[in-house]
């Protein structure tokens, strides 16, 4: 077999697996449709009975989720508040703008008093639904990814739960929702909960290319018809697929060649899952993005190198595939990504 045979035979096994996951999650999801929600649970239930296993590899994001409307306020709140970092200057919404497509548009994030993070900050639009969190993956929830920030200095300063605890204790109005609502003092977990309620509100349905999945064949363009069926034929469907067409599994940033030498200046947040699991194979591996809504959140990839989806494609096209795509496909693959934009609360994103 040629090594071209053997990749694609490597891919259609990723790609099945990936599928057999989104089954997995969707699954996941009935059940607990079906059980009362717990605390830390909250509510990220599918509401949307709609939704067929589509013959499709890539799934429509459901309409409506049941989510305690109250706790999405708060955490909303909170998302935006200042107070939780050393200073009083830096809020989650700081790196996460909601009307940038929940990114920062800057190639890497700057965090307190003016820290560089040296990685690209990654939308939180549908985040209620990635299987890993961090470029490297190195949270498993919601939950435990709001760690990541608050603890580390150059993003909030650091500080810890106590003193945020304290300060947000300062406000009868914090004091009194998280007790209407949890029935608690103000701690940890209640503050985490929030936050991710709030996160998992952050989805962004009808897409015209999920109204194209569900059937509207003029929902979308010929150019993205056309566009969606080279992303297939590619092969970047066999990575980035389900319902965020992505955020579903680890891959290797550079099948094809040495991306990291070819750009240069490596640093420690290049190694990628390397950093967690300390193996050899893991180095450069990634979560690989979803592409939901990925007009709006340039610039790309963990380093905020690409600054234009032309660009990004190109690079995924030399790197994961060993294609140089030309120019018309791009912008073929350019009109079917840019049908990925969803809506978020009846608005559509911009
Ligand atoms: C200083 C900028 C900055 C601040 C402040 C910040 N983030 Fe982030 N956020 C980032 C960057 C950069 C990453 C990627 C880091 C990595 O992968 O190593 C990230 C990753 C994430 C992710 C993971 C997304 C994904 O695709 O895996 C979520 C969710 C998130 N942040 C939510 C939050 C919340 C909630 C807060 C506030 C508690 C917050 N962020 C504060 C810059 C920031
Ligand atoms: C082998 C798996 C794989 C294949 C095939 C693949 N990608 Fe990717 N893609 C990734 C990974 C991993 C990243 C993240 C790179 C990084 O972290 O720097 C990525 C990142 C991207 C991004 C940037 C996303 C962001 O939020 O920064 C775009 C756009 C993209 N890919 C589009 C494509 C297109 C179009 C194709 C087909 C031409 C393709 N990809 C093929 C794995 C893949």
């Amino acid at each position: 077999m040629t090594t071209r045979e053997l990749f694609q035979k490597k891919l259609s096994k990723i790609f099945v697996l990936g599928l057999l996951f989104s089954l997995a999650i969707l699954a996941v999801w009935g059940i607990q449709q079906l059980k009362q929600q717990s605390f830390s649970q909250t509510t990220d239930l599918i509401n949307n009975r709609e939704i067929a296993l589509a013959t499709e590899p890539i799934l429509p994001i459901p309409i409506n989720l049941e989510l305690d409307e109250a706790k999405v306020q708060l955490g909303n709140q909170l998302f935006h508040d200042p107070k939780l970092s050393s200073n009083d200057t830096i809020s989650c919404a700081t790196c996460h703008l909601l009307d940038k497509g929940g990114t920062d548009r800057i190639p890497t994030s700057v965090g307190m008093l003016g820290s560089n993070t040296g990685v690209n900050s990654p939308t939180v639009y549908n985040s209620g639904f990635l299987f890993r969190y961090f470029w490297d993956g190195r949270a498993k929830s919601l939950e435990e990814q709001i760690e990541g920030p608050i603890s580390a200095a150059k993003e909030m300063g650091g500080l810890g739960w106590s003193e945020i605890i304290e300060k947000l204790n300062d406000s009868p109005e914090y004091v009194k929702a998280f007790k209407k609502l949890y029935n608690q003092e103000i701690n940890q977990d209640n503050i985490k909960d929030a936050i991710a309620t709030f996160e998992r509100s952050l989805y962004t349905p009808n897409a015209q290319f999920d109204y194209y999945l569900k059937g509207n064949k003029n929902a979308i363009s010929q150019q993205a018809k056309e566009g969606y069926s080279l992303f297939k034929s590619y092969g970047c469907i066999t990575c980035h697929q389900g319902m965020l067409v992505g955020g579903n599994m680890f891959q290797s940033l550079g099948l094809f060649g040495d991306y990291f030498a070819d750009r240069g200046n490596v640093i420690k947040s290049d190694y990628g899952r390397y950093n967690i699991t300390g193996k050899e194979e893991d180095r450069y591996v990634f979560k690989v993005p979803s592409l939901r809504n990925i007009e709006l959140t340039a610039p790309y990839f963990h380093d905020g190198n690409p600054q234009t989806l032309d660009e990004a494609i190109k690079l995924m096209g030399k790197y994961q595939l060993g294609v140089d795509i030309p120019q018309q496909d791009v912008d073929l693959i350019i009109s079917f990504l840019r049908s990925l934009t969803g809506e978020y609360q009846g608005e559509p994103l911009s």
